[in-house]
C-alpha cells in the first residue's frame, strides 16, 4: 500500500511517499506541482529500472536510508547499544501527524525499542522548509550518526557549492564537481566555524545568481556539523546533514538533529538566498523590539585594544556620537586584570585599576550622548591566569596538557555549576548597569567537539535572554567563527569577520548574503591603515561597504581628517535615512560581466525602491566599464535611477554619460536585460545607485 503527503509553498512542492509502511522517501522536490495532482502516480513514477550487476530491487533512498537493505551509500543512522554492538533497527511507519504546512512521521522498531521521528514544516511566506530527526530508545544507545531527513539531490547538476573560510577570510565559496562517491564536510572544532560553514548549494546546470534551478541547505547548529553529499554507484544522489560524527559522547536514550533549513528556487542562487535571508530575519531571530531601528554601532576594539582609559573612552564616544553612532560597545579589556590576552577570562568583574569609579561614569557619558551602551564578554572561556581558574581548575574542558588557543581554555558548559556561575556574573553586570547589548565572543577551538557543550551554551543564552529580554546579543567568534541559525535563534547580530578591510569585506558580505540578511550582519568602518591587511582605502569605499549591512565604526575617530569625517557623517546619515527599508530588503547578488566588480541590489519589500552597490574589487581587464545588469525589478515598470555618490566621480571618468548628469528614467526591462552604464573608476571604489519605481 502507498501513502503520500505533500508540502507546498508558492515556489516549491515536496512529496513524501511510504510504500508498505516503510520509511518514507522524498519522491519529488522541486517546482510547484498542480493542486490535486495524483501523488500515488508521482510516487510510482519514481521507481527506477533494474539492470545487470545490481540487487533485484533498488534499495530506497529514504529519509533515513537503512544500512541493512543493501543501500549502496551512507546510511542515515548509525547506532550501537551501550555495549558497543552495532544496531540495525527495522523501522516501520507507526504514526503520521499532518498539520497545516507540517508533517511528523514516526517509524518504530518495537522489538528493538527504538523510534525515529522525522519532522517537516514549510513556511508559506519565507519558502523555507525545516526538517529534523529524532531517535528515542528504551535502552541507552550510542549515536554515531543521525541525519536530518535525507533529501535527494538533482541529477542535472554538475557541481556543488559549499563554503570554507578562515579568520579574516570568511565565506569562501568552493565549487566541486559531482562525481562518484562522497563529498564530506565536517566541522570538528566544536563550533560552526570559519572553516566549514554548515551550508550547501546545489545549482542546476547553467545556473547563475539570477537564473536557473537551485537547491540550498543550511544546518542550524553551532557545535559543528557533518555534511554528506553522495553520488551512489547507481547514479542517484543524496544529501545528509547532522551533528559532526560521534559528538553525542555518552550512551543516551534520545538524540535529535538540529533544524535543517532547505529551499528550492527557479530564480537562480538569489531565490534561495532571499528565502534564507527572510527566514533568518523574520522567523529565526527573536528581536527584543523588531520595530526598533538598528542603531549605528561604535566599537572601540581597533581604536584602543586593551588600553582602557575612561577619559580617552569618553572622548572617543563623544566623537563617535558626532559622526552618527547610536550604540557604544566597550570591547575586551574592562574586567579582571586584563592588560592583554594572557589573563582574566572568567573574572567577570570590573577592573578597578582602569575604572576606579566603575563603569557607570562612562555609561552615563555615553547615555548623555544619546547612545546606548554595549559590553564584551567571552563567557565560555577561561585563562589559567585568572582567579576563577585558580578556584575551579576542574571547570575547564579537556586534558591538563592540552594545546591552548590564545592562551585560553574552554569552560565545560555541560556543567550546570559553570552555567550558574556565568549567569550570575554576567547577570550582575547587566543588573548593575543600563546595558542593552552584549558582544559575545568565542576565540578558541574546543579541545574536542561535544554536543553537550553546545546545548549548555544554548541553555545559558536562553536563560540570559529570558532574564534580560531587552538585551541584544552579537555572536562573534574571532569574527565569523560561529554564524548559523542555531546561534541566531538566540542572538541578533553576527560579527561577520575581523577583517575591516572594505575590499575584503565587500566580498565576504556578498557571499554571506547567500544565507544571511543585512539586518543581522555587522559591518564596521575600520582604521585608515587596515589592521588586518595593511591596506589604505578611501573613506568613501570604507563607509559605503559598511552601509551595505548593519553599519558601525571601529576606528579611533581621533585619526579622521576633516574630509574623512564629512564623508563618514554623510554616508551614516544616508544609512539612517534608509535603514527602515534597507534592513528589511532582499539582497540580490548581481551577475556582472566584469569579474572585478562585486555587485548587489537591495530591493525593498514591495519593490518600490532599490539601492545597488557595485564595488570595484580589482582593476578591470577592459577599458570601459561593462554595464551593470539588475535583477528582481518589474520589467514593465519605469524606474528613476540616480548615482547616489556622484561626489566620488574621479579623474578616470571623462565621458558625458547620462547617469553622471543626474537622475534618469529607464524601464525595468532595460535595466535587467541591457544594464546601466556607469562611470569608469579606480579600483577599491564603489558606486551606489538608487532607484525608485515610478
Ligand atoms: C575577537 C573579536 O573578533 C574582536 O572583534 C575582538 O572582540 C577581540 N576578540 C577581543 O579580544
Amino acid at each position: 500500500m502507498m501513502q503520500c503527503w505533500r508540502l507546498d509553498s508558492f515556489v516549491q512542492t515536496l512529496v513524501l511517499a511510504s510504500s508498505d509502511a516503510r520509511l518514507p522517501v522524498v519522491v519529488y522536490w522541486g517546482a510547484p506541482l498542480p493542486k490535486g495532482c495524483d501523488l500515488d502516480a508521482i510516487a510510482e513514477a519514481e521507481a527506477r529500472d533494474i539492470t545487470g550487476g545490481m540487487l533485484d530491487a533498488n534499495p530506497p533512498l529514504s529519509i533515513c536510508p537503512e544500512a541493512d537493505r543493501g543501500f549502496p551509500g551512507q546510511p542515515g543512522l548509525n547506532l550501537r547499544d551501550a555495549g558497543g554492538r552495532v544496531l540495525r533497527p527495522r523501522l516501520r511507519l507507526s504514526g503520521v501527524e499532518e498539520g497545516r504546512d507540517a508533517l511528523t512521521v514516526t517509524c518504530e522498531d518495537a522489538d528493538a525499542g527504538l523510534r525515529h521521528v522525522a519532522r517537516f514544516a514549510i513556511d508559506p511566506d519565507t519558502h523555507v522548509l525545516t526538517l529534523s530527526s529524532e531517535i528515542d530508545s528504551d535502552a541507552p544507545i550510542i549515536v554515531d550518526w543521525l541525519a536530518a531527513p535525507v533529501l535527494p539531490a538533482p541529477q542535472l547538476s554538475d557541481e556543488m557549492i559549499d563554503v570554507s573560510g578562515r579568520w579574516i577570510g570568511e565565506f569562501q565559496l568552493q565549487r566541486t564537481p559531482w562525481s562518484a562517491g562522497i563529498r564530506m564536510r565536517e566541522a570538528r572544532t566544536g563550533r560552526s566555524g570559519h572553516e566549514h560553514f554548515p551550508g550547501l548549494i546545489v545549482p542546476g546546470r547553467g545556473t547563475t545568481n539570477t537564473a536557473g534551478e537551485v537547491y540550498a541547505f543550511h544546518y542550524g547548529w553551532s557545535g559543528g556539523h557533518r555534511m554528506v553529499a553522495e553520488e551512489l554507484p547507481d547514479g542517484r544522489r543524496q544529501v545528509q546533514f547532522g551533528h559532526a560524527g560521534a559528538t553525542e559522547l555518552g550512551p543516551v536514550t534520545r538524540a535529535a538533529t538540529a533544524p535543517l533549513l532547505v529551499t528550492f528556487s527557479r530564480n537562480g542562487l538569489n531565490g534561495c538566498a532571499t528565502a534564507f535571508q527572510r527566514h533568518i530575519r523574520d522567523r529565526i531571530v527573536r528581536w527584543p523590539d523588531a520595530e526598533r531601528p538598528r542603531p549605528v554601532h561604535y566599537n572601540c576594539w581597533e581604536a584602543i585594544y586593551f588600553d582602557h582609559d575612561v577619559a580617552t573612552l569618553k572622548e572617543i564616544a563623544t566623537r563617535a556620537a558626532a559622526l552618527g553612532a547610536e550604540r557604544f560597545v566597550l570591547d575586551d579589556g574592562w574586567f579582571g586584570k586584563r592588560g592583554d590576552d594572557t589573563s582574566s577570562l572568567g573574572d567577570w568583574w570590573i577592573d578597578a585599576r582602569k575604572f576606579p569609579d566603575g563603569l557607570t561614569p562612562l555609561i552615563e557619558h555615553v547615555h548623555d550622548l544619546n547612545m546606548s551602551f554595549g559590553i564584551w564578554f567571552e563567557p565560555e572561556m577561561i585563562n589559567t591566569d585568572s582567579d576563577t581558574f585558580r578556584a575551579h581548575p576542574d571547570w575547564a574542558m579537556g586534558p591538563q596538557d592540552q594545546i591552548e588557543g590564545r592562551q585560553q581554555r574552554v569552560l565545560d558548559l555541560a556543567n550546570p555549576e559553570v552555567r550558574d556561575y556565568l549567569f550570575d556574573h554576567i547577570g550582575a553586570v547587566l543588573d548593575d548597569h543600563v546595558i542593552d547589548y552584549i558582544k559575545w565572543d568565542h576565540n578558541r577551538l574546543l579541545p574536542y567537539p561535544d554536543a553537550a557543550q553546545t546545548h549548555g551554551i544554548y541553555d545559558l543564552l536562553d536563560r540570559l535572554r529570558a532574564a534580560f529580554p531587552d538585551v541584544e546579543i552579537e555572536s562573534c567568534a574571532s569574527g565569523g567563527g560561529r554564524i548559523d541559525a542555531g546561534i541566531l535563534a538566540r542572538t541578533q547580530r553576527v560579527w561577520l569577520s575581523d577583517s575591516n578591510d572594505a575590499r575584503e569585506r565587500l566580498r565576504i558580505q556578498h557571499d554571506a548574503a547567500l544565507f544571511f540578511p543585512a539586518a543581522i550582519t555587522g559591518s564596521h568602518v575600520g582604521p585608515r591603515h587596515c589592521h588586518t591587511s595593511g591596506r589604505v582605502l578611501p573613506m568613501s569605499m570604507r563607509a559605503w561597504v559598511a552601509a551595505q549591512r548593519h553599519m558601525g565604526f571601529e576606528m579611533d575617530p581621533r585619526e579622521l581628517t576633516e574630509a574623512e569625517a564629512q564623508v563618514l557623517t554623510r554616508v551614516t546619515a544616508w544609512w539612517k535615512a534608509n535603514r527602515d527599508w534597507t534592513m528589511q530588503a532582499e539582497i540580490h547578488r548581481l551577475d556582472h560581466a566584469d569579474p572585478s566588480v562585486i555587485a548587489e541590489c537591495q530591493i525593498a519589500k514591495g519593490g518600490e525602491r532599490f539601492v545597488a552597490f557595485a564595488g570595484r574589487a580589482a582593476t578591470a581587464s577592459q577599458i570601459l566599464p561593462r554595464p551593470l545588469r539588475f535583477t528582481g525589478l518589474d520589467p514593465e515598470a519605469s524606474y528613476r535611477v540616480e548615482l547616489t555618490n556622484r561626489e566620488d566621480l574621479g579623474p578616470l571618468s571623462r565621458g558625458d554619460i547620462a547617469i553622471k548628469r543626474g537622475a534618469i528614467e529607464l524601464p525595468g526591462a532595460h535595466l535587467m536585460s541591457h544594464g546601466l552604464q556607469l562611470p569608469a573608476a579606480f579600483p577599491d571604489t564603489i558606486w551606489v545607485i538608487e532607484g525608485t519605481r515610478l
